[in-house]
């Protein structure tokens, strides 16, 4: 069976569309997203389009920052810094990754973790680390709520992951061991990696490298959730070769369609949570 991220992210999306308009009938005002982008990288300038088109789409406002490619880190720095101090700024998202030479973590660790919708900040992945609320990075959210949505019980299943980034691998690791999976965490340096793959129930692929996952690395009636978005002359294509793959497994998502609109929903999400915390904290 089919994951359909696009059509599950509709359906998140259509809900939150409501939630939103009850929450400007309820304070008042309506809710304010901050997306910073920096520089010329096009599959950036594609995510942060399709986001500020998410937020029309649910009424959520959106205040766009857009920096030149050779900014300094200090330029970035300032820009963050005034979205943190104004209090109409909900969520602030910088997309990653940001121009070579400037240190991510310099810039991530200016945005307070209550309008860190993105879930990057230290505080936020310490909190999921340790199993407390916190808000959650957004592709792995969209994951688990994919794998929730056709009902599959995760509780005591082999979950395999592959890739191990900061904002992928190790947060989605994270949440499925909180579902009591048995995680293996996978990368580059992996060995028997095929062997670890054909065990895993759970799949998930974030490697980056299109149509890496073939029919041998899949065990029987598997769960497979394909991360990867790879631009080929054949047009954008997953981590999985889902025509090879889709026979073996019994649940798997597709690329384009499945994890990437998801994704974009769980940001909505993650910044209409941000701004009810934010007023009912009286901020
Ligand atoms: N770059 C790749 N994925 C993401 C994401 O989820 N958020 C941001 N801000 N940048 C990204």
């Amino acid at each position: 069976m089919i994951i359909d991220g696009k059509a599950l992210s509709l359906s998140v999306k259509t809900e939150l569309k409501e939630k939103v308009s009850d929450f400007e009938r309820q304070f008042g005002r309506k809710i304010s997203l901050a997306v910073v982008l920096v520089g010329n990288n096009p599959a950036s300038q594609v995510y942060v389009k399709n986001k500020i088109k998410a937020t029309e789409f649910i009424g959520i406002n959106s205040v766009s920052v857009i920096l030149k490619e050779d900014s300094t880190l200090e330029e970035i720095k300032d820009k963050v810094i005034n979205l943190a101090d104004d209090s109409s700024i909900d969520g602030i998202l910088v997309q990653l990754p940001l121009p070579k030479g400037i240190d991510e973590n310099e810039v991530l660790k200016l945005i307070p973790p209550e309008k860190d919708v993105d879930g990057f900040s230290s505080a936020n992945v310490g909190n999921l680390l340790l199993g407390k609320p916190s808000v959650v990075a957004c592709t792995p959210l969209g994951v688990l709520t994919m794998i929730k949505s056709v009902n599959y019980d995760l509780k005591g299943k082999n979950a395999v992951v592959i890739g191990r980034s900061n904002i992928v691998g190790k947060p989605m690791a994270l949440l499925l061991l909180q579902e009591d999976c048995t995680v293996t965490i996978c990368h580059s340096k992996t060995k028997n990696l095929t062997e670890i793959c054909k065990n895993a129930d759970v799949l998930i692929v974030a490697i980056g490298k299109a149509n890496f996952v073939k029919e041998d690395m899949v065990k029987d009636g598997a769960l497979v959730i394909d991360v990867g978005i790879n631009r080929t002359e054949n047009g954008i294509v997953g981590d999985v070769d889902f025509e090879n793959v889709k026979n073996k497994a019994s649940y798997i998502s597709p690329v384009p369609g499945g994890v990437g609109p998801m994704t974009i929903a769980m940001l909505m999400q993650n910044t209409y949570n941000c701004a009810l915390k934010r007023v009912k904290n009286g901020l």
